[in-house]
């Protein structure tokens, strides 16, 4: 199986097409549950939802919203940590409800407990109706990273080196933990709908690996071609080796 694919002509296109997404299962939905993403590839996608929100008067109120993952040990106001990032790129500019936004507690007394009440707490809101994810250069999807097991839950992980080295630049003195809690393999894929943001050349290796290789877990996003209401949004550089591929 192949996913559906869309090509967009560049960053901003895939920006307003995945806001887009998100826009129209809201406005079918109102209180749908999403599962979202952090990193530098959705920013364009939360900027436009709050251009939608400001502008259009698109509502979030009802709306519940979980976070992939988050750096174990950061507290939630630590700069680098994941809390801050989304407040200050989306659940803060629009009208969220703070008591229906989750982002795991990389802070937790018991990094165990917190994993089980996360993936408790998705269950609870009926498991998630669309999940928007980027991708890492290895193929990882949330911080699922190579070797990931496609049954894993909300859990503990060791991050990749090269995912840390890409990450270093977030943190003063240059160093990203060792560690984070992430929604597993199998989180994701219970999820209603998945959409997989990519963009840039050098996204397009991974990309091209797991829309087109063998489905392994040394590809943690290959995992999405069983799916079946993935898309892989993609804009033209991110999407250059899956076209030569054919
Ligand atoms: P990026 O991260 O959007 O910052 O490239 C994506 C990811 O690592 O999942």
């Amino acid at each position: 199986m192949r996913p559906k694919i869309r090509v967009l002509p560049d960053y901003d296109a895939l920006s307003l097409a995945a806001a887009e997404a998100v826009a129209e299962r809201l406005r079918a939905e109102p209180e749908a549950v999403f599962l979202l993403p952090t990193g530098i590839t959705p920013l364009g996608m939360y900027r436009r939802l709050v251009e939608m929100h400001v502008r259009d008067g698109l509502s979030f109120a009802g709306a519940t919203f979980f976070n992939l993952d988050e750096y174990l040990g950061l507290p939630a106001d630590h700069p680098a940590s994941y809390h801050v990032y989304m407040r200050e790129n989306f659940y803060g500019l629009v009208d969220a409800d703070p008591e229906r936004v989750h982002v795991p507690e990389g802070a937790a007394p018991d990094p165990e407990a917190e994993c089980e009440r996360y993936e408790s707490a998705i269950r609870e809101a009926s498991g998630v109706d669309l999940c928007v994810l980027g991708i890492g250069r290895n193929g990882h999807i949330g911080f699922n990273e190579p070797g990931a097991p496609f049954d894993s839950r909300t859990r503990v992980v060791r991050l990749a080196e090269t995912t840390r080295l890409v990450n270093a630049g977030d943190f003063e003195g240059g160093r990203a933990p060792e560690k984070a809690i992430t929604a597993g393999m199998r989180t994701v894929f219970e999820s209603r709908e998945i959409l997989l943001l990519a963009s840039g050349a050098n996204k397009a290796r991974a990309v091209a690996a797991a829309a087109g290789g063998e489905i392994s877990e040394s590809v943690p996003a290959s995992m999405l071609r069983r799916h079946t209401n993935t898309t892989f949004l993609l804009d033209r550089e991110a999407a250059s080796a899956v076209e030569e591929t054919g």
